[in-house]
Formats: C-alpha cells, sequence, structure tokens
C-alpha cells in the first residue's frame, strides 16, 4: 500500500510521527511517502520538530511559507496536484485542520484518491475560526475519519456521514506524549536552570481572535502582568504573535514575565510538566495539560475538544478575567480525573490496522 502524509504546520508534526512510525513496522506492506508544504518554515516552528519527533526529511516540500488563507490555500493546491499524479497513491493520510489539511483533501479528493483524516470531527461550532471551516470541509470529503474522542463520532454522525467512514480510535497526539515523555523529562533541569524557574504559569496564544486585535491583545498581556506579580510566568511567542506584541505600546515586567522563542517540542512538553498552571489558547496544549493532570485555563469563548473540559483539567476563560482566573485556579486544585478513553498511546496502532483492513 502507497501511502502520502501530508503535514504543513507545527501541530502536525506530532500527529504524523506515531503513524509513520507504526508504518515502519510493516516495511512490506506499507511504502511511505512524506510531503510537507512549508506553511511553516522557520527552524523553531518546523526542523526542531523532525529531528526531534524523529521525523524522516520529507520527500518534497512545497515550500508555500506565508500568505493569505486564500493565497496559502491556493498555493498548497497549485503544487500538491502534480506530486499527487507523479505519486498516485493509495491513501493520502492528512491530519488536523490547518490549512494544509483542507487545500490538500480538496486536491485529493477530487482526483479520486482516497484520503484518511487522522483527528476527525472536532466541532467549536464557531464558523469565525478557519480551523473549523477546515475540519468541516475535511471531514465532508475525507474517505475514511478517524475520531480522537466519541464526541468527534457524535459530530460527524449528525453531519450525515455514515458510520462505516468513522473509526474511534483516540487522540494520536498523546501516542507521541507518551512515547517522549521520559526524554522531555531529562530536558528538566537544564530549562529550569535557563529560565531560572520555580513555581511558574506557562502560556502560548497565537489564535487570530485573541492576537490580531491590538485592544484584546493588550488586556492578555496586562492580565499576565498581574498573574507574574503572584507567579512567573514563561511565554514562548509563535512569530504570528511576537510581531502583535512588539506592535503594542506596554512596559512589561520583563524579570517576572518572560517572552522567549518558540521552544522545541521537548522542551515545551517538560515546561507543560512543571508547571503550576498553563494559560493557552491552543487545541493540543488543552489535551496535553488533560493528560498530564496539570490545570489550564484556555483564553478562548469555545472549544472544539470538549472532552478536556469534561473529563479533563481544562476551563474556558474570557480574556478580560484571566488574572482571576488565574488566582482561582491556583488556589484551588483540581481533584484527579479518569483519562479521556482510548488516549492510551496506542492509536496510531489503530489507524493503521483500520487502513490495512479496509475494502
Ligand atoms: C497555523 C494554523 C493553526 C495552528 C498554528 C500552530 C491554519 C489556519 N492555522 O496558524 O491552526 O494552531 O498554525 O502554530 O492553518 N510565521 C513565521 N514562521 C513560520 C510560520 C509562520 O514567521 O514558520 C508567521 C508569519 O508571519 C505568518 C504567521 O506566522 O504570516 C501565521 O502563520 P500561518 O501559517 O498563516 O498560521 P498560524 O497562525 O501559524
Amino acid at each position: 500500500m502507497k501511502v502520502l502524509h501530508v503535514v504543513g504546520a507545527r501541530p502536525n508534526f506530532m500527529k504524523i510521527a506515531p503513524v509513520m512510525q507504526e508504518m515502519m513496522h510493516h516495511p512490506t506492506e506499507f511504502e511511505q511517502i512524506l510531503v510537507h508544504t512549508g506553511q511553516h518554515y522557520d527552524t523553531n516552528m518546523s526542523q526542531v520538530f523532525f529531528d526531534e519527533l524523529e521525523l524522516p526529511r520529507p520527500d518534497v516540500n512545497l515550500e508555500v511559507g506565508s500568505g493569505s488563507h486564500a493565497v496559502q490555500t491556493a498555493q498548497v493546491m497549485l503544487r500538491f496536484e502534480p506530486v499527487l499524479l507523479e505519486n498516485r497513491p493509495d491513501w493520502v493520510v492528512v491530519v488536523g485542520d490547518v490549512n494544509s489539511t483542507l487545500a490538500c483533501t480538496l486536491v485529493a479528493s477530487k482526483l479520486g484518491f482516497k484520503v484518511a483524516h487522522v483527528e476527525a470531527g472536532l466541532r467549536s461550532f464557531d464558523r469565525t475560526m478557519p480551523e473549523e471551516i477546515n475540519r468541516l470541509v475535511t471531514d465532508q470529503l475525507a474517505n475514511l475519519l478517524f475520531t480522537p474522542s466519541q464526541d468527534g463520532t457524535e459530530n460527524l454522525l449528525r453531519e450525515g456521514i455514515s458510520a462505516d467512514r468513522i473509526r474511534f480510535v483516540g487522540n494520536v497526539m498523546i501516542d507521541t506524549l507518551v512515547r517522549l515523555l521520559p526524554k522531555a523529562e531529562s530536558r528538566w533541569p537544564e530549562l529550569r536552570e535557563r529560565f531560572g524557574l520555580d513555581r511558574y504559569v506557562l502560556v502560548t496564544l497565537h489564535r487570530p481572535s485573541n492576537v490580531d486585535d491590538p485592544s484584546t491583545l493588550a488586556e492578555i498581556m496586562n492580565g499576565l502582568a498581574k498573574i507574574s506579580r503572584q507567579l512567573q510566568v514563561v511565554f514562548p511567542v509563535h512569530p504570528r504573535t511576537l510581531g502583535r506584541i512588539a506592535g503594542l505600546d506596554l512596559s512589561l515586567p520583563a524579570d517576572r514575565l518572560l517572552l522567549t522563542e518558540p521552544l522545541s517540542y521537548l522542551d515545551f512538553l517538560a515546561l507543560q510538566v512543571h508547571a503550576s498552571l498553563v494559560v493557552t489558547d491552543s487545541g493540543g496544549v488543552q489535551e496535553e495539560t488533560t493528560y498530564l493532570g496539570v490545570p489550564c485555563l484556555t483564553a478562548r469563548p469555545n472549544t472544539e475538544r470538549p472532552v478536556t473540559l469534561t473529563t479533563g483539567t481544562n476551563r474556558l476563560v474570557a480574556t478580560q478575567a484571566l488574572s482571576a482566573e488565574a488566582t482561582w485556579a491556583l488556589d484551588n486544585p483540581l481533584p484527579k480525573r479518569p483519562l479521556p478513553e482510548l488516549w492510551d498511546g496506542m492509536t496510531a496502532r489503530r489507524v493503521v490496522l483500520a487502513l490495512r483492513s479496509w475494502q
């Protein structure tokens, strides 16, 4: 079976790695091709993840880079089509909800290639999020849909997708976390030293809804400055956010509110494990903190990952209430809860089994 995997942006890498590694265990059955669209291209947004996740070098890099949604999506489509026609895989595997996921699914479906979507069915029901549009379209078109949680399966069924196209397999990103947690832990002493850490709040924010509007971003940064009076704050900054913060006229307590370059997978995981609290708007971080049992505040009005609220450690908060919510969370430790179903480190095995047995 010839399988062409697509990755494009940072959150894709930890999802494709376990699937590729599982297929490598069956070398006589699978021929694998890895296509990187180049949506993310900075070393610390892309290459470092290939190294740490032990991903093979991409066979093809489409080098699309940044642009408006239309430009980026169109560029991926234009450049992906000839690659697909040249390689003619039995399956195209796409993951997550980024523009590259949508673009390659559209191209493959129209040319009649089978598409498997890993991390299907998640819905925020908020169509102002670009990722929600990407999820809706990708799931309508893909032939085989792998859901990380039962809510995902229910969403797909409600949208009229037939049950025989859906497999509930669990969360593939947790496979990577489970595999690399010991390695991440070994980074901790050096990180603690480097950033001078004791008790701290870890922050990651990059959603357009939080960082594109200067007054919202200023409100968030002031909230973080307030939190930093109580506990040190570490904020590895996504390039998108960095540009926006630079444009604000704020005086921030640089010694207590530490803004760093985006961190590698292992470093960020180690910082999550040891954080007293995480503040985020990322999808993956909501899931990782749930798995790790670390309290998480998500600065969004909704989430496509409700299982992190019901079973997990996540809470949605308004940006205006960030520091009050953080104080509350730090004073009220969470009770121990069970992990979401099938977040067990064996999702990729179930994905590959399903592909092998697909008729
Ligand atoms: C993308 C995904 C988002 C995911 C995020 C994780 C979409 C619609 N969004 O958002 O779901 O959570 O990745 O990081 O696909 N930039 C760089 N270097 C890079 C990449 C980006 O400097 O390597 C800067 C550019 O200024 C670019 C901006 O970041 O314009 C945004 O990048 P883009 O790929 O458009 O979306 P993200 O915000 O990264």
